[in-house]
């Protein structure tokens, strides 16, 4: 679908139009006036260290990435649930000598995702970083697939993501520096049976991040889906040896993968010096899609 903007509907050709009306400055921008200038005299203490939010943050991949920001000089905001679910996450990073706090937020409440971000920014001064990396599956063919199924996966995949991310750019820019990293998965980018709905949302992530790529580079901020393939969690757990099996034969390096190969990713696409690393799907799958 074409950008939309007056010039989208015109027949002239895009290379003229263009060059007639620069995208990202007459169609986007400007941006609202600046309440965060307002915000930004205030006196808030700014911690000394990036600030970085995980979702998912009590098992599998995202214990994994706030572990690993932790581990690399980060104060991780540990987010699920339940804070119940995330002591466990919280005991292994300070017993490790790092930084955390644990905020539970469903992120079926989008009220709530809003509140979590702009507390953050609030009591730290600054938000650095954002991976949201929580995700959840209700699989079933098409045939089959309830509403309900749709609606709670674009819910907690998709729409959730849009309100975290649209919360968080305003303390980056800020701060002129941001890393959001959205964990998609393979199967957002290669579809997969019994999967609509979960490969409806993790596709609509990766347009939706590299639009805020587009819209927040000359800002600092960067933005990137990381879509991993089959992972060794509770996620893939349930799968059941003959689907894994079948697996490996498509995985060239005959394994799945590790929480801790997907956070190795996710580090270096959050560190400073990933600043030219923006809009991409970067696939961590063993070459299985390749
Ligand atoms: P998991 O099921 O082991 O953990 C999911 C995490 O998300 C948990 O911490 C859970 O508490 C949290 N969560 C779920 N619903 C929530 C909600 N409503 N509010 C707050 N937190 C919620 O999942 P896993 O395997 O670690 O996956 C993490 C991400 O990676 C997901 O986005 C998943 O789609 C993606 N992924 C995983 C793959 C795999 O093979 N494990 C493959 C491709 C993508």
């Amino acid at each position: 679908m074409p950008p939309l903007n007056a010039a989208a509907t015109s027949s002239q050709p895009f290379e003229r139009i263009t060059r007639a009306r620069p995208v990202g400055r007459a169609c986007f921008f400007p941006l609202p006036s600046p309440p965060y200038a307002a915000t930004a005299a205030r006196e808030v203490p700014v911690i000394d260290k990036r600030v970085a939010i995980v979702t998912g943050a009590s098992r599998g991949i995202g214990r994994a990435i706030a572990e690993r920001l932790a581990k690399d000089g980060r104060h991780v905001v540990l987010v699920a649930r339940s804070a119940e679910g995330l002591a466990a996450t919280d005991t292994a990073i300070k017993a490790a000598g790092g930084s955390c706090e644990v905020r539970p937020c469903d992120l079926n409440d989008h009220a709530a995702v809003q509140a979590l971000v702009d507390g953050v920014a609030e009591t730290h001064g600054r938000l650095d970083i954002l991976v949201n990396n929580a995700g959840i599956t209700r699989d079933t063919l098409l045939l089959r697939m309830t509403d309900e199924q749709w609606d709670e996966v674009i819910h907690v995949n998709l729409r959730s993501i849009f309100v975290s991310c649209r919360a968080a750019i305003r303390p980056m820019m800020r701060g002129k520096f941001g890393r959001i990293v959205n964990i998609g998965s393979v199967s957002g980018l290669s579809g997969n049976a019994g999967q609509a709905n979960y490969a409806a949302a993790k596709a609509g992530l990766v347009g939706f991040t590299k639009t805020i790529a587009k819209e927040m580079g000359a800002k600092g901020i960067t933005a990137n889906v990381i879509a991993p393939g089959f992972i060794e969690t509770d996620m893939t757990e349930i799968l059941g040896e003959a689907v894994k099996t079948a697996a490996l034969q498509n995985i060239p390096v005959r394994r799945l993968g590790k929480p801790e190969e997907i956070a190795a990713a996710v580090a270096y696409v959050t560190s400073d010096e990933a600043g030219f690393l923006t809009a991409q799907a970067i696939v961590v799958d063993g070459g299985m899609t390749s």
